[in-house]
């Protein structure tokens, strides 16, 4: 094996309390992903992706970690983890754990005991501040800096018992580590050697470009109309960031093999990228970055903004070069914090959502780089039709919500709009199995409310049917591990400034790929410059096979892969 197997690797991701619940709680569970291991062996992914299972008081689903070297009671325990385990290497699969250590729970003993005294020998464990100078402690405005959190509200929350803040760039209840303190840093490893030597194949490392803040933290940029300020300057891609990745590469990877690690990381730059992932610096294999999935977000954030496909290609294509020489790419379209893909850059029409879901899956697995696919993004799982706040559950969508009303004069409907479509409830709906009652996913009542288009969307009805965009998916998995060129050859972006069609080739030694996706519900022509030559190629893959691409004029949403051999 080498170490770069992950290049024709698919990842799967599993987020556990919407997958499968096995003993009718309406959680999903650790049981109920052994019971349905076969439909992912079947897909043919390589490696399975776990958001927390941790024990939590699950203020947020489990990014909210009290004890990193066990498993959550409402998920299992850490014999039925390593039976899991077991499972997924007797199928060939691996399985990557997520790393949530940007910030702990507040209810982790290393926060407790941080907590209890100024003098604690873990006081310094996480960001203890005064308040600000010259300001009465607990008033508004005497947070030690204006930033707000990412749920909504300050990024500060004041402690009677010793009189001084403690950070918290996500909830109350996720106060931030201090990396700057070696012993954490420590402590981290070991928990990570510990779960390598338990037979854990590597980690999906949470907001990790958020560890390394900077000393002293600085006031962020107040923009018109928000209540708190954007501190990323202060802490997103900070400057010790490399220093810490390659020190955790030395004490906790070096010497293994057969791992994958992927950093998630907002805002991150291709520039950084590329030195993250350059082999030769030993950080780590990969980053998730977040330009695509922003590429439909304007200025105001309580305002919808439509694709414009011409910015995603741009977006894309510049990742694409960038990381072309040195580096590597993941691929994703859907996590369990973005709406579901089809709802959003394709059409979950009745009519076009097949269509759409399978050319999307198209584009995306013909790129260079590592795809990652979310549960239920291979059956084409939509957005759920949310009435009110109250449907929703997610921390994020609730104290935005919130200080949207509360503190930035925003009316109901503005940011109700927005959170249908983007909220992150969309993906943690429960996983769509079959049509008895709640989807299969749970004898129970779900924590979530299942989507009500489960009895036309489900695992059972696609595995029986070949043109299922299962089945498909199943196509884009198995070309990737046959064809190298996928997973190893050039990119060359087409048709930059077409609104309506994605065009690109990819090439390894003699072999070409031509790829295009129609954006559109109409047929559109694509006006490549050689379009004449790759009249003779194969047609290797296409969702729409009863659709002519005759002249490479394309049916609505249809998506074609085209192989020859070069030059030709
Ligand atoms: C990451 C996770 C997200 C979580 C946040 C705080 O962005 O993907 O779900 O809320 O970090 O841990």
């Amino acid at each position: 094996m080498t170490e770069t197997w992950w290049k024709k690797a698919v990842v799967y991701q599993i987020y556990p309390r919407s997958f499968a619940d096995s003993d009718g709680d309406g959680m999903g569970d650790l049981r109920g992903i052994i019971d349905h291991l076969d439909h992912l062996a079947e897909l043919g992914v390589d490696v399975l992706w776990l958001s927390p299972i941790y024990p939590s008081p699950q203020d947020d689903n489990g990014y909210d970690i009290s004890d990193y070297q066990n498993i959550e009671p409402l998920f299992g325990s850490l014999e039925i983890f390593d039976e899991l385990l077991t499972g997924v290497h007797q199928r060939g699969m691996k399985l990557i754990m997520d790393l949530v250590v940007n910030h702990s729970s507040d209810e982790h003993e290393w926060f407790l005991e941080s907590r209890a005294a100024k003098d604690s020998p873990k006081r310094d464990w996480y960001w203890w501040r005064a308040a600000r100078d010259g300001m009465a402690p607990g008033t508004p405005g005497a947070e030690p800096t204006n930033w707000g959190s990412v749920f909504g509200g300050p990024a500060w929350e004041f402690d009677e018992k010793t009189g001084e803040y403690y950070l918290h760039l996500f909830s109350r209840k996720q106060p931030d580590l201090n990396w700057e303190n070696p012993e954490v840093r420590q402590a981290v490893y070991t928990m990570m050697r510990w779960w390598l030597d338990r037979g854990v194949d590597g980690f999906r490392m949470d907001v990790i470009n958020m560890i390394s803040k900077v000393v002293p933290l600085p006031d962020g940029r107040l923009s018109a109309g928000s209540a708190y300020a954007d501190g990323s300057a202060g802490f997103v891609g900070g400057p010790r960031l490399h220093e810490y990745l390659q020190e955790m590469y030395r004490e906790v990877f070096e010497g293994r093999e057969g791992l994958l690690t992927v950093g998630e990381m907002p805002g991150v730059t291709v520039d950084e990228a590329k030195l993250h992932t350059d082999p030769d610096r030993h950080e780590i294999d990969m980053v998730f970055q977040f330009d695509h999935v922003w590429a439909d977000r304007g200025p105001d954030p309580w305002l919808l903004q439509k694709l414009q496909l011409t910015n995603l290609k741009a977006i894309l294509g510049r990742w694409q070069a960038g990381l072309a020489e040195v580096g590597w790419n993941s691929l994703y379209w859907n996590n369990h914090d973005q709406p579901r893909i089809v709802s959003r850059y394709g059409d979950d029409s009745p009519e076009h959502r097949v269509a759409s879901a399978k050319m999307l899956g198209t584009v995306l697995h013909l790129h260079r780089g590592t795809p990652y696919v979310y549960q239920g993004e291979e059956l084409g799982m939509t957005n759920y039709p949310f009435g009110g706040i109250a449907d929703f559950r997610d921390i994020e969508a609730l104290g935005q919500y919130k200080q949207a009303l509360e503190l930035e004069g925003r009316t109901p409907e503005e940011v109700l709009t927005v959170l249908r479509a983007r909220g992150r409830d969309n993906a943690r709906t429960p996983m769509q199995w079959d049509t008895t009652a709640q989807a299969g996913f749970s004898t129970g009542t779900p924590w979530l409310a299942v989507n009500p288009n489960y009895p036309q969307i489900n695992a059972a009805d696609q595995r029986q049917d070949p043109d299922s965009v299962f089945h498909y998916y199943r196509q884009l998995i198995a070309l990737r591990h046959r064809e190298p060129v996928i997973a190893e050859g050039d990119f060359t972006m087409l048709l930059p400034n077409d609104e309506r069609l994605y065009a690109f080739t990819r090439r390894l030694g003699d072999t070409e790929l031509l790829v295009i996706g129609n954006f559109t519900g109409e047929s559109v022509q694509a006006e490549i410059e050689d379009a004449a030559s790759w009249s003779g190629a194969e047609l290797l893959l296409t969702n729409l096979p009863g659709a002519s691409s005759s002249a490479l004029t394309l049916a609505p949403w249809q998506a074609v892969i085209y192989k020859r051999s070069y030059p030709h």
